[in-house]
């Protein structure tokens, strides 16, 4: 497939689907397979480059894999080795949460510095912060860790900032560190929650995972487990925003709607209807979108940052001037430009983009530099009046299963080249 998209712009976006399930769950749960040394049964696994990339690595450590349409089985009872390779490192940075994990089943990990991404520099200074305070060596040398975690132990952890990746780092090495953990300033994303669940059904204990404060009392009698990923909050609101800016209306299963309030503030604020079940969430949008006086991205549950760039999308063609502003990463951004291009008028300055709504964007030729990024411009191709040409949809499909797909079948002119 191309890493380029073609879409003719002005249909509606309209119709019903099931969302695929959480790319930033499912990572930590893959990671997390390694632990307990038996099966691992994951539903609604959405087979995307990301997870594709977890499962080289964890064939890489022994592990034996298999997939079978969305469930993938991960039986970690032969694992041989507690090495990432540098290349598996740098093909998702995210691989950083294997550590706590291998950790946890083998006392030492060897990872490889993760250099920056397209977002800026990613520190895991957190982390490393994390495993030192549960007792692990940490050696840094030429470009790899070297981390012995022959003598943890359980401890009081306050983070910093509440990063997600340290946060689960501490709940995967901790649920196998003897004594109770307590992680205050914790991370409280949907996510954390699903790890959690993942943990306790192969016999950890683990609870609090939800708020800031998170308790984990260590075991090493852990079990065969069965789990199904929850929907993706992110994709929800990607498809919200495409019937947003089409004036379609949508209907999302899989989802429990409580995972995006703040993105559903921001449509109804933006005048669209929305109506939310136990675990569907559908929206009208039939007149045109409203600005916003400030979006500003914050950890869950404020406004998530992976949802910065649709939000850009969506408020360049709303009615009046909007302020979005960027907390979480230094260089989110890159889409803005690349709006413009299609007739959005987005200046940035610092930390913000102010955002003045126009009436219909343009077709252009624009390129995508990050996952999110790439979405938020498909979506902008949807509203464009004429052809728009995204390509760097490499980005894309580390997160996104069959998006193309999807859009068609809501009614979409697109081809991926
Ligand atoms: C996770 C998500 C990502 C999302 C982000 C913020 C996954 C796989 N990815 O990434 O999609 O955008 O949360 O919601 O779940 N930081 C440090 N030092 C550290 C760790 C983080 O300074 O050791 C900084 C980061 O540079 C960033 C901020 O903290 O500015 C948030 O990062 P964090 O919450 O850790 O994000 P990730 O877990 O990497």
């Amino acid at each position: 497939m191309s890493n380029t998209a073609i879409i003719n712009g002005g249909n509606r976006i309209t119709g019903e689907l099931v969302v695929q399930g959480s790319k930033n769950s499912v990572l930590p749960i893959l990671a997390a397979t390694v632990i307990n040394g038996g099966i691992n049964i994951i539903h609604n696994c959405p087979l995307i480059k990301d997870v594709y990339a977890s499962i080289d690595i964890l064939r890489s450590l022994g592990c034996v894999v298999s997939i079978e349409e969305d469930t993938v089985t991960v039986d970690s009872s032969n694992m041989s080795c507690d090495e990432i390779h540098q290349d598996l490192m740098k093909e998702m940075r995210s691989s950083v949460i294997f550590t706590g994990a291998i950790l946890a089943r083998c006392k030492k990990a060897l990872i490889s510095t993760p250099g920056g991404c397209e977002l800026g520099p990613r520190p895991i200074d957190l982390h490393l912060k994390v495993f030192k305070a549960l007792g692990v060596d940490v050696k840094e040398t030429h470009g790899y860790i070297m981390l012995d975690g022959e003598n943890t132990h359980c401890a009081n952890i306050n983070l910093d900032f509440p990063s997600v990746g340290a946060t689960e780092n501490a709940m995967l090495l901790a649920c196998a560190t003897p004594g109770t953990t307590v992680i205050t300033n914790a991370a409280q994303e949907p996510e954390i929650v699903d790890l959690q669940d993942f943990l306790n059904g192969m016999g950890a204990n683990v609870k609090g995972a939800g708020t800031s404060t998170i308790e984990i009392s260590g075991t090493n009698d852990f079990c065969d487990v069965s789990h199904k990923v929850i929907g993706d909050r992110i994709v929800t609101a990607t498809y919200l925003s495409a019937a947003a800016v089409t004036k379609g209306s949508i209907k999302i299963n899989g989802i429990n709607p409580n995972h995006i309030n703040a993105i559903t503030d921001m449509f109804s604020l933006c005048g669209a209807k929305i109506n939310k079940g136990e675990d569907f969430i559908e929206m009208e949008c039939k007149t045109g979108l409203n600005s916003v006086s400030c979006i500003s991205t914050m950890p869950h549950p404020g406004f998530p940052t992976d949802a910065q760039a649709l939000a850009c999308t969506v408020l360049s063609v709303a009615d009046g001037t909007s302020v979005v502003e960027e907390n979480i990463f230094s260089s989110r951004f890159r889409h803005i430009p690349e709006l413009n291009r299609m007739n959005a008028d987005i200046i940035t300055k610092d930390k913000l983009a102010i955002i003045r709504g126009v009436s219909r964007l343009k077709g252009a030729s624009v390129t995508a530099y990050d996952l999110r990024g790439a979405a938020a411009l498909i979506i902008a191709g949807l509203n464009a009046y004429g052809t728009t040409t995204v390509s760097g949809l490499e980005h894309l499909d580390r997160g996104y299963y069959l998006f193309e797909n999807q859009l068609k079948n809501l009614g979409a002119d697109i081809v991926r080249e």
